[in-house]
């Protein structure tokens, strides 16, 4: 029997990817399409195993606090829609979604700034399934997808299972540079080839935290418009800023057929309901539907329908206030312990919404290799490198900061503090690594 130390060490291994591959074990490796190599698991999924044990402070996922959801409201809700609305909720729908549901969505975008027909959304299993089904009808094996780098570690794993060829464009702490955009592209195409899709997450990004200042959103779409490249605009951290009212989204200023736009409840409401969407341009909306007819033939019904509910019954933006209030007491605990607990040379970004803080530490850490230590130390993070599609990053970090409360975010922060002043102390000690020519 495994004993739970031998599950934690297993988990741990997984984590770093560090499981034995010498023996296959599935018998049916050989026979696994070309697409399905890509597939491995994600250093933020293998790491939840680990990160979940209660006296370690998980710096690692990104899950937002669904316990400050009224869920007494909740389960009235849930309950009162079966009652009354039992054959409908329980009943297959229609693969674009719930026309109500879309309608109160778009209600969700006017919040800020953009104006959309409710025909021209889909309703997805989460973002995710919206970036699934993006990748499916646009991407054959070796088309270019641009991506920031970092990036969200999910939409690698999507692009790279339909065999893009991801090639990143170079950001700061305001963003995608569209100067860095405008060479990649006229670099690609000087070599014969034009990216599909530009995949953005331009506010409060996961994972660098960072936001692209209003100044180059405009330089970001006309560039794309004229190279022909589709922007795909990810959204779920949008109305979770900390400062201000939200940013203008891309789509909101965009041509109609510049921007798919993604949106999600996930963060704002629940994750388990599993509601998020595209708005798409009509004519790739329609491929859209036909993607997610083929992929699940309809949405749960009731999921949506509990959403729309809500979203007419509950007082849900001032609700938002709350979530924005309490997430940003996190990141100014995050932020405080930072500037006291970090060794010299190490930086971080300032995030003025969303859930996470980019960490850059001197050069020869490597916080992959640290993680084991980090644990130990009762903490836990999530290595940068699985964020870069061209695997730099080996001494970043990503932290976040919306589930641990203001004290447990200190905490985390103090003990990885500590565990970095070791690591610099060794390497100080016994030399860094050359750095890869
Ligand atoms: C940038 C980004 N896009 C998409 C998603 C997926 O969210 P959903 O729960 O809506 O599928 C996440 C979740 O963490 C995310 O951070």
């Amino acid at each position: 029997m495994m004993s739970s130390e031998d599950g934690y060490r297993r988990a741990l291994c997984c984590g770093l990817g560090v499981v034995s591959r010498a023996v296959s074990l599935d018998r049916w490796e050989r026979r696994y399409a070309a697409r399905a190599q890509g597939m491995v698991a994600s250093e933020v999924r293998a790491l939840f195993a680990v990160a979940s044990r209660p006296e370690i402070v998980s710096l690692a996922g990104g899950m937002p606090d669904v316990a400050a959801l009224p869920m007494d409201v909740m389960a009235a809700t849930m309950s009162d829609l079966v009652a009354g609305q039992g054959p409908t909720a329980l009943q297959y729908g229609s693969a674009q979604g719930d026309p109500g549901l879309r309608e109160a969505l778009c209600a969700v975008m006017a919040m800020e700034g953009i104006t959309a027909e409710p025909d021209n959304v889909v309703v997805t299993v989460g973002s995710q399934q919206a970036l699934d089904l993006l990748a499916r009808i646009f991407v054959d094996p070796g088309d270019v997808v641009l991506t920031e780098s970092p990036t969200y570690v999910t939409a690698i794993a999507t692009f790279r299972a339909c065999q893009a060829d991801l090639v990143s464009v170079a950001m700061d702490d305001d963003g995608l540079i569209p100067a860095a955009l405008a060479q990649t592209i006229a670099r690609l195409a000087a070599a014969g080839r034009c990216p599909k899709l530009l995949y953005t997450v331009p506010t409060f990004q996961n994972p660098a935290g960072v936001t692209l200042a209003a100044e180059r959103r405009g330089a970001v779409v006309e560039i794309c418009q004229r190279a022909g490249v589709l922007i795909v605009e990810d959204n779920p951290y949008g109305l979770l800023g900390f400062e201000g009212g939200p940013m203008r989204p891309l789509r909101a200023d965009a041509p109609e057929d510049a921007v798919v736009y993604l949106g999600s409840m996930s963060k704002t409401l629940a994750p388990g309901l599993r509601v998020g969407w595209a708005l798409a341009p009509p004519a790739v909306k329609d491929k859209l539907v036909l993607a997610a007819e083929s992929a699940m033939l309809s949405h749960s019904v009731f999921a949506q329908l509990v959403v729309q509910r809500y979203l007419s019954t509950q007082p849900w933006a001032d609700q938002l206030k709350g979530l924005r209030v309490m997430y940003r007491a996190r990141r100014d605990a995050m932020l405080d312990a930072l500037a006291v607990a970090m060794p010299a040379g190490a930086t971080w970004t300032r995030p003025a919404g969303g859930f996470f803080v980019w960490v850059t530490l001197p050069d020869g850490v490597d916080t992959r290799a640290m993680l084991p230590r980090a644990i130990a130390a009762r903490v836990a993070y999530v290595p940068g490198i699985g964020f870069h599609p061209d695997g730099q990053g080996a001494n970043t970090m990503r932290l976040s900061y919306c589930f641990p409360p203001p004290d447990r975010v200190a905490e985390g922060v103090h003990r990885l503090g500590r565990v970095l002043r070791r690591e610099l102390a060794l390497l100080d000690m016994f030399g860094r690594p050359a750095s890869p020519a």
